[in-house]
């Protein structure tokens, strides 16, 4: 064992600040006083309930995840956040509708001191929505500065030590890379000249970068994932992760593809359908975000399956994704799966799943564990993509020339594997001669 590497302290207060009070952030914010009081247990979460096996299975040695690592308590963590709607967190809890009145009204004072500052929203880049607390500028510039004075201002306010960022805002309509992302000092000018390839969500991540905060991104759009932000996490050590939580079908999918592809069973189709009926179920209604979220999930088993290493097994795949906004259902989504296998000989077979999920109270822990992570990251002088962090997003960011990890089991191991180099613990190969010697 070495001596790892070094870290600065966790303790002091963590700003957690969330783009978009909506049903995850709420879900989120409510949980973590909820478990702070004794009321509920942070299930989900491996900050709060994972463990971390060390050394030789003969060993016996498996702390917990954050006594392994020294982690920022829940104790600390103070909330924030902007939204277009003027709803304080309460009232935004309450209409989001995961989280039951008896739950929330047990949390409720410190719920409603959270009130939205006023967002930076253009509906060009969301149709489907529009609210009054939304802030004014003249230019894509002036409106960065303002979220700049926020972040100093929360953070003098509460006399904060560290702050993370992650926008939870809605998915914003499918845009592709241009030659305004392609330096930092392009992408600077294209703020002052309103330039429309800059969309709100890269507003809120350049602001958050600029002034070295960690960034994730649990949506699909492109945010932070542009060569110019990357160029200004460098500059600034401000480490990233994203995009898009990896919540209920798509964490199917990266469960169950990577095991028929272990036993080398065809698939020649996988027809995966949902309905929800939240607001994001209303946003992702819209063609445009939709295909944002469309390409998110369709990823995913490209890359598990690799069709050019297996063209017998994959190469004709019929992948398809629907997500239809069905407003009774609410947060509680219902997402159907069919998959169509293939066995020795060619002999078809098929396999259902009817996953009757609840999208916040998934996405919930994955928000708290990248808070935390991303803190114990800046705290350890990790700077720009961090991609121990895939196990948590459907769109896993890379660097540019690598193919994205999506196997859920390569990606925790990748993850803990993180947490012993930082310790200097003996990495896991799971090769196991030494038993038998
Ligand atoms: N399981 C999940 O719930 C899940 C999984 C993966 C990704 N996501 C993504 O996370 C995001 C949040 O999901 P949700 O269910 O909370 O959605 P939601 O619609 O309940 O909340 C989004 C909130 O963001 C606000 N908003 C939109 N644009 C904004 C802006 N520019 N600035 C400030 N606020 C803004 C909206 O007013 C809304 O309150 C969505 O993009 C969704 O696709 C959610």
């Amino acid at each position: 064992m070495s001596d790892g590497l070094s870290i600065a302290p966790a303790g002091g207060k963590v700003g957690l600040l969330l783009v978009g009070l909506g049903a995850v952030s709420t879900t989120t914010i409510a949980g973590i006083l909820a478990v702070r009081k004794g009321l509920a247990k942070p299930i989900g979460s491996l900050t709060q309930m994972g463990t971390v096996r060390l050394g030789k299975r003969t060993e016996s040695r498996s702390p917990a995840l954050n006594e392994f690592v020294p982690l920022a308590g829940l104790d600390s963590l103070v909330f924030g956040g902007w939204d277009i709607f003027e709803d304080d967190c309460y009232e935004a809890a309450r209409t989001a509708g995961v989280l039951e009145p008896a739950i929330l009204d047990q949390v409720k004072d410190e719920l409603a001191a959270i009130k939205p500052w006023p967002a930076v929203f253009d509906r060009q880049y969301v149709k489907r929505l529009d609210g009054p607390n939304v802030k004014k500028g003249k230019t894509k510039k002036d409106l960065a500065e303002q979220l700049v004075e926020d972040i100093r201002r929360f953070k003098s306010q509460h006399k904060l030590d560290r702050m993370v960022l992650i926008w939870c805002g809605s998915t914003e309509v499918f845009m592709t890379e241009t030659a305004a992302h392609q330096s930092l000092a392009a992408f600077e000018k294209a703020l002052e000249s309103n330039d429309p390839a800059i969309p709100s969500s890269m507003i809120y991540a350049y602001a958050a970068i600029r002034e070295g905060l960690p960034y994730a991104n649990a949506a699909p759009n492109l945010s932070a994932d542009v060569p110019a932000l990357l160029e200004l996490a460098q500059q600034t050590g401000s480490p990233l992760a994203g995009k898009d939580l990896k919540t209920g079908q798509t964490l199917l999918k990266t469960i169950i593809a990577p095991g028929l592809k272990a036993r080398l069973l065809g698939v020649a189709g996988w027809y995966s359908t949902n309905i929800l009926g939240n607001r994001d179920g209303e946003v992702l209604d819209d063609p445009e975000s939709f295909k944002t979220k469309e390409e998110s999930k369709k990823s995913v088993l490209d890359y598990i399956l690799q069709p050019s290493l297996y063209p017998d097994l994959y190469s004709d795949l019929h992948h398809v994704v629907r997500i239809n906004y069905y407003p009774p259902r609410g947060d509680n989504k219902e997402g159907w799966d069919n998959i169509d296998l293939v066995g020795w000989l060619g002999y078809p077979m098929q396999l259902k799943i009817n996953f009757l999920c609840r999208d916040s109270i998934l996405a919930a822990p994955i928000v708290l564990d990248v808070a935390l992570f991303l803190d114990l990251a800046k705290r350890v002088g990790f700077s720009g993509i961090q991609e121990w962090l895939s196990f948590y997003f459907k769109s896993p960011m890379h660097a540019r020339g690598l193919y994205p990890e999506h196997d859920l089991f390569i990606q925790l191991m990748k993850l803990k594997n993180t947490l012993r180099y930082i310790r200097g613990e003996p990495l896991i190969t799971h090769l196991g001669r030494e038993y038998y010697d």
